[in-house]
């Protein structure tokens, strides 16, 4: 059954009682309010280890001072029961790894030196990957993989996993922890997951529950619109100009028919970016190389 661990030096131990048995360890970070999405990285990493560390654990140092620190949301009860069903259903599951560690640390514990209220840069040790950590997501949030950094770094530290899960719904985020594991020879392997989608297109999230009926209607542009792009290429089409204009032209055509609407039934919201990026450095570019790849993402502001 699955041990839950509040401190470092029990789990450090369990650990190590792991390692002499030969068995290896996947860790899944998360931040909880857990879902489908969190559950798949579960299961893959259930199918490439023998035990499953999932770490559940709000970082205040992502967060800027006007975002939702205060608000993430924090269902603990309803985390643990999945995770309970999800263990039930991997321990029927021939040649399944088991969840056996849930890593739920106090802020005290994670930042043992940290003065409480200092998320903001000034004092302390934290982990920044430049430039890709200030493109992009981290051109709108400047402290955010500052924080995702330093945080998997601790993570990584106190776990010592052979592998490593994250979805590629944040893939920003996989290209900056990919660039730390390498740069900092971490002795860990980076395994990334699909996005899991709602129905509709909308790519699972914790933060879906702030949207309003409208605003959550709304909110399937962005897939349709990366859709677009995505058709584009499959196309044959490699130029940056003919892979994004029709997913451009489909956010702008959505925001327009909602400013038409009267105030009160429309759900208003802007692109913050749509970006057509080369894969380790998330930076733009103009032909897609098709033996390096590309990353094409986007984020909008509701
Ligand atoms: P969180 O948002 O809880 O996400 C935890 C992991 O689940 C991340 O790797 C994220 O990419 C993945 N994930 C979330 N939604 C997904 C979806 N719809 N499909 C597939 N994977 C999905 O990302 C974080 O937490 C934090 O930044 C963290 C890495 C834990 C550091 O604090």
């Amino acid at each position: 059954s699955t041990q839950i661990f509040r401190d470092v030096p029990p789990l450090r131990q369990y650990r190590r009682s792991l390692l002499l048995s030969n068995r290896t360890v996947g860790l899944v970070p998360t931040m909880g309010a857990l879902h489908e999405g969190h559950l798949s990285l579960v299961r893959q990493a259930a199918q490439e280890n023998s035990d499953v560390f999932i770490s559940v654990y709000v970082n205040p140092t992502q967060f800027g001072l006007n975002e939702d620190l205060d608000s993430y949301p924090q269902t603990w009860d309803a985390d643990m029961a999945m995770l309970s069903t999800l263990d039930a259903e991997l321990a029927r599951t021939h040649g399944s790894g088991r969840i056996s560690a849930v890593f739920a640390p106090t802020t005290k514990t994670m930042y043992p030196t940290l003065p409480p209220d200092s998320s903001l840069p000034g004092r302390g040790s934290f982990v920044t990957i430049t430039p890709v950590g200030s493109l992009l997501e981290g051109a709108s949030r400047p402290v955010f993989f500052r924080g995702v950094a330093t945080v998997c770094m601790k993570l990584f530290n106190i776990c010592t996993p052979d592998r490593v899960y994250f979805g590629q719904k944040d893939v920003q985020q996989t290209v900056v922890i990919r660039r730390m594991v390498r740069d900092f020879h971490l002795d860990t392997e980076v395994r990334i997951g699909p996005t899991r989608r709602e129905p509709d297109g909308l790519a699972m999230s914790s933060r879906n529950v702030y949207l309003g009926a409208r605003r959550r209607a709304v909110a399937t542009v962005l897939s349709q619109a990366l859709r677009r792009a995505e058709e584009q290429y499959v196309k044959g089409k490699r130029s940056r100009g003919d892979i994004l204009w029709p997913a451009n032209e489909h956010a702008d055509r959505v925001a327009a028919e909602q400013e038409e609407l009267v105030p009160g039934k429309r759900a208003r919201f802007e692109v913050d970016y749509i970006s057509l990026a080369d894969p380790d450095t998330m930076e733009e570019i103009e032909e897609v190389d098709e033996r390096r790849g590309a990353i094409l993402s986007g984020a909008i502001k509701m």
